[in-house]
């Protein structure tokens, strides 16, 4: 008889302790420990011994036969941009994200849209009913998609036997139970025992299984990072709530490069894929306006324009702020001793304020020097071109540096109607400037910029 067994579990990181404790030893929160019954059948002895015979074996890594992994596609070119090509047989991605940011959406959308595959669509959240409407609302009817509102595992599992589905969404996997442990659902014992049991589900039959997880209050993948550990890939999905745009972007990937990103827009019927985001994401300007510069950055394997903009104010308190959307603080903090230093800017009696628009945040070095360029365009009051773009990284002596793939955000720059491009000087090397019609102006130092810009 299985011996039923409680320990305590930490709902912020998931440690594991016999007993209780107040402040948890693995991240430092206090009172976050619940007791909870985890039943363990006994193991050991020859029970063990008798499993091991059944379990893989060694195997010397030649024998192992290398094939490509068959992706398949999701129909959905930024899905499957993210995923790194496509979805693979076989594997547990998570896809995480705020209440209402549209992850419920984009798996329905993916599952009433992929072609030639039978989806089953579990739901802990929402009835038939409404997921019956919603699916009326993305206008997509005719599908291989079957829809099941149930929580308890065992259950499931009967009814994906039965259905036989080449893909499988949780919607989501903190509403699954499992019978064999006693918690409620959404605790972290609870959330781990399901996660395994489609882990185990996807690896030995091939399928692969698209979990939908919630994220706590500090923004992190609720239930606990051992969930992270468990998939294969973790998706995230984000932006503003007051955003139309929303950016799905890979945190980690077992088969694929994490830095791709997928955009989409929501609409009244459902999330479309934008696949030229540079035109969305640079606004419309009628008349110059100081403090803005567009940066030709690289995500992934996409090159894409970004607008940042830039307030510079008169701190009207004694300490200046710092503010910045969607770019390191601290990075801002080192361009503006930059600017000081080597251009003689007073800034630091100045309140700076930096927003990168359409809510991306944006790690890419090559956007330093629209940022500086934004920044003294508001300190000057004196608007930048709007068909001006900026490609590089600024060192801490106010050196221009170059930045990697320079070809790439030239052409895209040209392709947008582009007509000026600052660069680094030593981004010339190996690039034929003749192919390009943009006009650019190669420059070694920030002075320089500042001189050529603003006179
Ligand atoms: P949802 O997928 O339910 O979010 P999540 O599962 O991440 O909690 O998304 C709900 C939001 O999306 C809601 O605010 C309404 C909006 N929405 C649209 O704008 N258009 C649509 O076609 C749909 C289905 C939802
Ligand atoms: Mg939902």
């Amino acid at each position: 008889m299985a011996k039923i067994k409680t320990a305590f579990f930490c709902q912020n990181c998931g440690a594991q302790s016999a007993k209780w404790i107040g402040k948890c030893p693995s991240c430092g929160e206090w009172n976050t420990y619940v007791e909870e019954v985890v039943e363990k059948s006994v193991s050991g002895g020859a029970a063990s011994v008798k499993q091991r015979a059944t379990a893989a074996r060694p195997r010397l890594i030649n024998e192992i036969e290398a094939r490509e992994e068959e992706r398949f596609s999701s129909a959905n070119q930024e899905l499957d941009r993210v995923l790194g090509g496509g979805i693979v047989p076989g594997a547990l991605v998570l896809v995480g994200g705020e209440p209402g940011i549209g992850k419920s959406t984009l798996m329905l959308q993916v599952a009433l849209n992929i072609p030639d595959k039978k989806v089953l669509y579990i739901s802990g959240e929402e009835s038939e009913l409404q997921i019956k409407m919603r699916a009326q609302r993305l206008g997509l009817l005719h599908s291989n998609c079957y829809i099941l509102t149930e929580t308890n595992t065992e259950n499931i599992f009967h009814h994906i036997h039965d259905v036989a589905p080449d893909l499988v969404v949780i919607d989501s996997i903190q509403t699954l139970t499992t019978p064999s442990i006693e918690s409620s659902a959404g605790s972290i014992s609870q959330i781990r025992e399901c996660s395994s049991e489609f882990q185990k589900y996807s690896k030995e039959n091939g399928i692969p299984v698209f979990l939908i997880g919630h994220i706590t209050k500090e923004g992190s993948l609720a239930g606990p990072k051992l969930l992270e550990h468990m998939v294969d890939t973790v998706l995230q999905f984000e932006g503003d709530h007051n955003h139309v745009y929303r950016i799905l972007r890979s945190q980690k990937n077992r088969f694929g490069s994490t830095s791709e990103l997928g955009i989409f827009e929501m609409r009244s019927d459902g999330l479309r894929e934008v696949s030229n985001p540079s035109e969305i994401l640079l606004t419309s300007r009628d008349e110059p306006l100081s403090g803005i510069t567009v940066s030709s950055t690289i995500e992934g394997m996409r090159p894409i324009l970004i607008e940042t903009q830039a307030l510079i104010s008169t701190a009207a308190y004694g300490t200046p702020q710092r503010s910045s959307t969607g770019f390191d603080v601290r990075r801002l903090n080192m361009l503006l001793a930059v600017l000081e230093k080597r251009c003689g800017f007073r800034l630091s009696i100045k309140d700076v304020f930096l927003n990168i628009t359409g809510g991306l945040r944006i790690d890419d070095p090559a956007i330093d020097l629209g940022v500086i360029c934004a920044i003294l365009s508001s300190s000057e009051d004196i608007a930048v071109s709007d068909k001006t773009c900026f490609a590089a990284e600024v060192g801490l002596t106010g050196e221009i540096r170059p930045v990697t793939r320079i070809e790439q955000r030239i052409a895209e720059a040209q392709k947008l109607g582009f007509e000026e491009m600052f660069i680094s000087k030593y981004s010339l090397k190996g690039i034929d400037q003749n192919s390009f019609s943009i006009k650019l102006h190669p420059v070694a130092k920030v002075e320089q910029v500042f001189s050529l810009l603003f006179g």
